[in-house]
Formats: C-alpha cells, sequence, structure tokens
C-alpha cells in the first residue's frame, strides 16, 4: 500500500519525461511499445491505489478510534482519585480528544502517505528542472515557502479555536442530552423547559457557529497572498523557460517537459503546502494526546502491604480542589468491629471524611492512619479491598440483576445461590421474584429493561455492598427513599448483619443509629462530639438538642415512639 502511494508519487515526473522521450521519438522513430507500457503502468497504478485507499481507510479508522478510546478510558482508569472529574479541563480534554480520535490518527496515516507521495513527486519535478537550470528548483522552492509557512500557522490556529471551543461545545451536548434522556424528562415536561433548553443550545450553537466561521473566513483569505507569490515564482520561470526556447537554446521536447513540469509543480506544490499544515494540525492532536496519557495523579498507591485494623483520624483538616473547606482538625479513633455513626446536618462534612477514608481524596492537613501507618504509605488497591459501600449517590447500572449484583464480587457472577442469599439479607429478594426474568432481567428503561422504583435501586445497591466481601461497611445515607421508620430499620438490621465488620453508618437522622457503639457529630465541617447515645444525651449538647427536636418531630408524624 504504501509502496503503491510511493510509486503514485514517481509516476508524475516519470509520465512528462516519458511524453519528452515520445516526443523526441518522432524525430528519430525509436520504439514506441516500451514507452506504452511504461505509460500504461504509470496509469494502472493511479487506477489501483485509489479503491484500496479508501477500504482500508474505512477499516483503520474504526479501529484506531476505538483504540483512543480505549487509551482515554484507560487513563482515566488509571487515576485512584476523584480530582480529574472535578476539573472540567479534564472533561474537555476528554471530549476533544474523543472527537478527534474519529478522524485524526487515520489521517495523520494518509496525510503523511499523501505528503510522501507530492515529496516524490515534486522532487523529481524539481530535479528535472535543475537539469536544465540549477537555479530552478531554488527559485520555485523559496517563492514557496513563505505560503508553507503561513498554512501551518493557520492549522495550529485553527487547533487551537477548536481546543478553545470545547466549554461551548460540551455546554450544547448538556442542553441536547437534557431533551433527549430520560432522569431529566419529567421535569422538562412538568415545567415546561423544552424551549428554555431549546434556546440555551441554540445561543451556544450560534456563538461557536460564528466564532468557527470566522476562523474559516481567515483559513480563506489569509494564505491568499502567500499563494499568489509562489504562483510569482512559477511565472517567472515560466516566462524564463519560453524565452529560452524562443531563442533557441531549448527543444521542442524540453519545452513540452518544462511546461508541463512547470503546470503539475503548481498543483503538487500546493497539494504538499496543504498535506504539510495539516500534518501540522495532526501534530498538534497528538500533542494533546500526549499530555493527556502524560497527566499524573495526585494520589498514588503507597508502597507497604495494607493490614485491616485501627482506623485513627488525626488532626484531619480537607479542603476540595476548588478551595472549599469541608473539613476541619478532626480527629478520632474507630476500633476493628466497632459500628459508628456520623451525624449531622446537610453540608457538615460526613460524605466528604467518607471520600477520604476510601482515600478518592488525601487530607489537605493531618493524617488518616491505618494501625499507626498513614494511608498514603499503603497499597492503595488493598485498602480498598477491605471497603464496601453504599454512597449515598451510588449506581444505577443498566445492566442484568445479576451483573448489578456481581459488581461488588464479579467471581460470584455465576453463582446463583450466593447472590440470592445476599438478596434475602437485604430484603432485595421480593423484588427478583416478581421480575421477569429473575436474576436475568434487565434494568433500566433506555436498553428496553425494567424500571425500578428508587427504594428497589437502593436495596439492590445494598445487596452488592453485602457481595463484597469487605472488613469496613460503610452506608452513607443512601436512604432518600426511605421514610425515618424505614430507614431506622435498614440500619439496625446493617449493623446486625455485619456484626464481625467495621460499619460507618451516615445519616442526619439521628434516631436511625441509637444502637451505634460510637456516633461522631460534625457540624459544619467540625467534630463539636463523640461517644454512645447515652453518653451524648447526658452530655445535654448539640446531640441531645437535635435529638430532642427530632423526636418531638417524629412523634408528632407519629413515625416511631422513641425514649430518651
Ligand atoms: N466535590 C466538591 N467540591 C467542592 N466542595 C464540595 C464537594 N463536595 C462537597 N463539597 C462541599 O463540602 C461540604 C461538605 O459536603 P458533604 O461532605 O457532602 O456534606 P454531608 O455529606 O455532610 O451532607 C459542603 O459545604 C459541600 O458544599
Ligand atoms: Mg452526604
Amino acid at each position: 500500500m504504501v509502496v503503491l502511494i510511493l510509486l503514485q508519487g514517481v509516476t508524475l515526473p516519470l509520465s512528462i519525461y516519458l511524453s519528452k522521450l515520445a516526443i523526441e521519438s518522432v524525430g528519430t522513430g525509436g520504439s514506441i511499445l516500451t514507452l506504452t507500457a511504461l505509460w500504461a503502468l504509470s496509469i494502472g497504478i493511479n487506477i489501483l491505489v485509489e479503491p484500496l485507499t479508501s477500504l482500508l481507510a474505512g477499516a483503520i479508522n474504526e479501529k484506531l478510534t476505538a483504540h483512543v478510546a480505549m487509551m482515554l478510558m484507560r487513563k482515566a482508569d488509571e487515576f485512584p482519585d476523584l480530582s480529574p472529574f472535578e476539573d472540567p479541563a479534564f472533561y474537555n480534554e476528554v471530549q476533544l480528544l474523543g472527537r478527534q480520535a474519529t478522524h485524526r490518527p487515520l489521517n495523520t496515516v494518509t496525510t503523511s502517505l499523501y505528503f510522501s507521495r507530492d515529496l516524490v513527486s515534486v522532487l523529481g519535478v524539481l530535479s528535472l528542472l535543475g537539469t536544465l537550470a540549477w537555479w530552478l528548483p531554488l527559485l520555485l522552492l523559496s517563492f514557496t515557502y513563505p505560503h508553507v509557512l503561513r498554512s501551518m500557522k493557520l492549522q495550529e490556529m485553527s487547533w487551537n479555536t477548536l481546543v478553545g471551543s470545547q466549554a461551548d461545545s460540551r455546554a450544547m451536548d448538556y442542553f441536547r442530552t437534557q431533551m433527549l434522556s430520560e432522569a431529566p424528562a419529567k421535569e422538562v415536561r412538568l415545567f415546561g423547559l423544552g424551549a428554555f433548553f431549546m434556546s440555551r443550545y441554540r445561543n451556544t450553537f450560534e456563538r461557536l457557529h460564528s466564532q468557527m466561521n470566522r476562523d474559516r473566513r481567515r483559513q480563506a483569505i489569509q494564505p491568499v497572498l502567500t499563494a499568489m507569490l509562489s504562483l510569482l515564482g512559477n511565472v517567472s520561470a515560466f516566462v524564463w523557460v519560453v524565452r529560452e526556447s524562443q531563442t533557441g537554446r531549448l527543444g521542442a521536447g524540453d519545452l513540452l517537459v518544462l511546461v508541463q513540469a512547470l503546470f503539475q509543480l503548481q498543483l503538487r506544490l500546493s497539494g504538499l503546502t496543504t498535506h504539510v499544515s495539516l500534518l501540522s494540525g495532526h501534530l498538534k492532536f497528538f500533542e494533546s494526546l500526549k499530555g493527556f496519557m502524560g497527566r499524573t495523579p495526585t494520589v498514588r498507591s503507597g508502597p507497604r502491604g495494607a493490614d485491616f485494623g485501627r482506623i485513627e483520624f488525626r488532626n484531619v483538616s480537607f479542603r476540595y480542589p476548588d478551595g472549599r473547606e469541608a473539613l476541619q482538625d478532626v480527629s478520632f479513633v474507630i476500633e476493628p468491629g466497632a459500628k459508628i455513626a456520623l451525624v449531622g446536618e446537610n453540608g457538615a462534612g460526613k460524605s466528604t471524611l467518607i471520600k477520604l477514608l476510601c482515600r478518592f481524596y488525601d487530607p489537605t492537613e493531618g493524617q488518616i492512619l491505618i494501625n499507626g501507618t498513614d494511608l498514603r504509605e499503603l497499597a492503595l488497591d488493598q485498602w480498598r479491598g477491605f471497603i464496601s459501600a453504599v454512597f449515598q449517590d451510588f449506581g444505577k447500572y443498566y445492566l442484568t440483576v445479576r451483573e448489578n449484583l456481581a459488581l461488588g464480587n464479579l467471581e460470584l457472577a455465576g453463582n446463583d445461590e450466593e447472590l440470592l442469599e445476599a438478596a434475602r439479607r437485604s430484603g432485595f429478594l421480593d423484588v427478583v421474584d416478581r421480575l421477569p426474568r429473575g436474576l436475568d432481567a434487565m434494568l433500566g428503561k433506555p436498553f428496553g429493561g425494567t424500571e425500578l422504583s428508587g427504594g428497589q435501586w437502593q436495596k439492590l445497591a445494598i445487596t452488592r455492598a453485602y457481595i463484597r466481601p469487605a472488613k469496613l461497611l460503610i452506608l452513607d445515607e443512601p436512604t432518600a427513599a426511605l421514610d425515618p421508620r424505614a430507614e431506622y430499620e435498614l440500619y439496625q438490621q446493617f449493623t446486625h448483619l455485619a456484626q464481625d465488620k467495621t460499619v460507618v453508618l451516615v445519616t442526619h437522622r439521628l434516631a436511625s443509629v441509637q444502637m451505634a457503639d460510637q456516633i461522631l457529630v460534625l457540624q459544619r465541617g467540625r467534630l463539636i462530639e463523640q461517644g454512645s447515645h447515652p453518653e451524648l444525651m447526658r452530655q445535654m449538647g448539640e446531640y441531645a438538642k437535635l435529638y430532642r427536636m427530632q423526636a418531638e418531630q417524629y412523634k408528632l408524624e407519629g413515625v416511631m415512639q422513641i425514649d430518651s
């Protein structure tokens, strides 16, 4: 293939040379047969190359696109922390690279090939010209050089525009998704948001479009001057050639060669320029890809083997990457097997504390110690292997029930007994029993599956957490769908089922966690009280106050009888 394309490059100077020979043979009566054969061959190559190229291009393109997508996913997976997902630049890059990956890599290959082909042609034609006057090639090249430079510059600029427009094009994607996907569909309809999102989409599009148009105009107009200069070089050479033949210094064959050569040269030089400048644009893509692949995580696995054990937060403070302070000087100890409750109002820092425990972030100050060793020192995979959790925003995967459960422990995917036993313990079995295909029922409407209610999804998430063999179980208020009594019962049951495990329960409903060995009370990022329920009630502090307030509320609502 490569050989064919390069051969294609040779055919141009060859055919010019052949026509010269043909003309000269008229005088000498030489053999026309070889000439004709060579000429046919050079055209034959051209006929072969085109369909072959497009055939290969399609196949290679798909593969390269998937390959780059895999590279991006693998890179994202390399990050053990959450910081990339909080960084808009990360999304911009992912989207830009993902989109460009559909054509840039292949275009780079084909452009390089065409570039080489044109280079071969141009060099061939130039050397033909060089045989007549050594300075001809130099003249032609120097007149074309500014055009090449200008075109390269423009390609780089248009790449920069592309990079700069990512925020807008992502916003367009976002607005479109609001109209075309399931989750926002209810609010869009009830609140009549269609026109709103569409106008946001259109406005963003128009801004982007006019920016792109400006860019295109610049691309079209700016190179005209330099192209003229290149043409001027060619015209001068042409004038010289005609003069020379008029004075009789060049024969008819030479004249023909030169006229053809100059004409073709102009075409091929502009092809060459286009390819060089396109290559410089492609280069930008690869630079960006390389930059992305070179990103290094700030959270890195430590060298030491991890053992599960005593967890200590020692003067831990934490600020999110955007500067928001979420925890301040928090210290406490969790003994192995303890049942801990983390309570506090919305925004107190409960989920943040859980994220630090999972090492999705490192503390900005202070330390988290596991059996006295800093968590940062420990092998992260091993540490995470000890933890199972139901996060506040747990995953609802559009997969089968079986797969949804087995995500907690992929080895159990084929083990119906274990899956169903875990489902029984979490109360999810009833749901499975009523699904048309049981464990193999597909979930989620977008793929033709069954939709679950909020509470059912939640039980599914809890079952998944059970299935994972862990030493530390975390339940971070996945209870939005539950009333206070159901949450209370769930937490009781959870603690009971996890007898030999360390458990951390998170809630803002104080009644749910009376049974905890130790209750940690967070308020605006600070740990203000800690102790068992009776101890905290005796202290008559913030916990006792809030507890009484909530108990009063529950009594009024008739939700539960609580003795305090
Ligand atoms: N990813 C984030 N980036 C910046 N600030 C955050 C982020 N997540 C939470 N916060 C802020 O940190 C504080 C604590 O949040 P969080 O730990 O989620 O509270 P809780 O779980 O107790 O309701 C809040 O003020 C919240 O706005
Ligand atoms: Mg939370």
